[in-house]
């Protein structure tokens, strides 16, 4: 069953500019996972690698019309880009490769940090959630998803540099928030890949706890195959595995997400 939105989306940014980190999975999973709560979610394809895209069953090569083209086109309709996917409730904007043009061509562009958040702007009523999947990078891509954002939600692998890496984005956080988006706020800290057999996971989480006792979610993602196997189907962890640890634990998350916004 399909719902509707009931009023102006809340946007979340998923970022890290760390690779690997899990950003991709917990922006598929997490909209998922809120998509079966009976919300109406867009994911939006903010990366030039496209996972976010293929890992809901978009075929990236053949797309006609991409994020690329809401960027740098003068009057697009969203809802000629936007696509549903098999997954109730879920619709994705997808992008590809051709998205690393747009950071490009973007160079010159008067309030080109503001484009993205523009872009969406007409298109707020008609979801509960916008989730922006970020790329590895604090390039122009990032600075736009954290322009157009209320908040954002940060993956953390527990691994030696993620104090480092987090340092450099909480910065790039504070100078979004002082030039272009005055009320962004960081939504959580999520552990993910979380093994606890690994004393590295122990140090950097009891690390986080220490100094971000508030903003660290509960849940953490457990290193799951089941999530590593699932975007190759094009499918997300909730039709693939649902009773999988990976699917459990994003729908925690959700659940826990959910309780943060009353
Ligand atoms: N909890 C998990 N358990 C096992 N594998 C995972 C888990 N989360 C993510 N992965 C796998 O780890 C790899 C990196 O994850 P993902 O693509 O989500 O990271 P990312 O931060 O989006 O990467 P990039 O920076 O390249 O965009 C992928 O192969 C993914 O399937
Ligand atoms: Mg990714």
């Amino acid at each position: 069953m399909t719902t509707s939105a009931s009023s102006s989306a809340k946007t979340i940014a998923i970022a890290n500019q760390k690779g690997g980190v899990g950003k991709t999975t917990t922006s598929i999973n997490l909209a998922a996972s809120l998509a079966k709560k009976r919300k109406k979610v867009l994911i939006v394809d903010s990366d030039p690698q496209g996972n976010a895209s293929s890992g809901v069953g978009v075929k990236t090569r053949n797309l006609e019309k991409h994020l690329y083209h809401a960027y740098t086109g003068g009057d697009i309709d969203l809802s000629d880009i936007c696509q549903k996917t098999s997954f109730t409730n879920l619709e994705i904007l997808p992008s590809n490769i051709d998205l690393v043009a747009a950071e490009i061509e973007l160079i010159d562009v008067p309030s080109r940090e503001s484009r993205l958040k523009n872009i969406l702007s007409s298109f707020t009523d008609k979801y509960d959630y916008i989730i922006i999947d970020c790329p590895p990078s604090l390039g122009l891509l990032t600075i736009n998803a954290l322009t157009a954002s209320d908040s954002v939600l940060i993956p953390m692998q527990c691994e030696y540099f993620a104090m480092e890496g987090l340092a450099q984005l909480i910065n790039t956080i504070r100078s979004v928030k002082k030039s272009f988006n005055k009320t962004l706020f960081i939504e959580g800290l999520l552990l993910t890949m979380f093994d606890s057999r690994n004393n590295l996971t122990h140090q950097v989480s009891d690390e986080l706890k220490k100094h971000f006792s508030k903003q660290l979610f509960k849940t953490a993602i457990p290193r799951n195959v089941r999530l590593s196997e699932c975007p190759s189907h094009g499918k997300t962890i909730f039709d693939y595995d649902p009773k999988s640890t990976g699917g459990e634990a994003y729908s925690k998350l959700a659940n826990e997400f959910l309780k943060n916004q009353r």
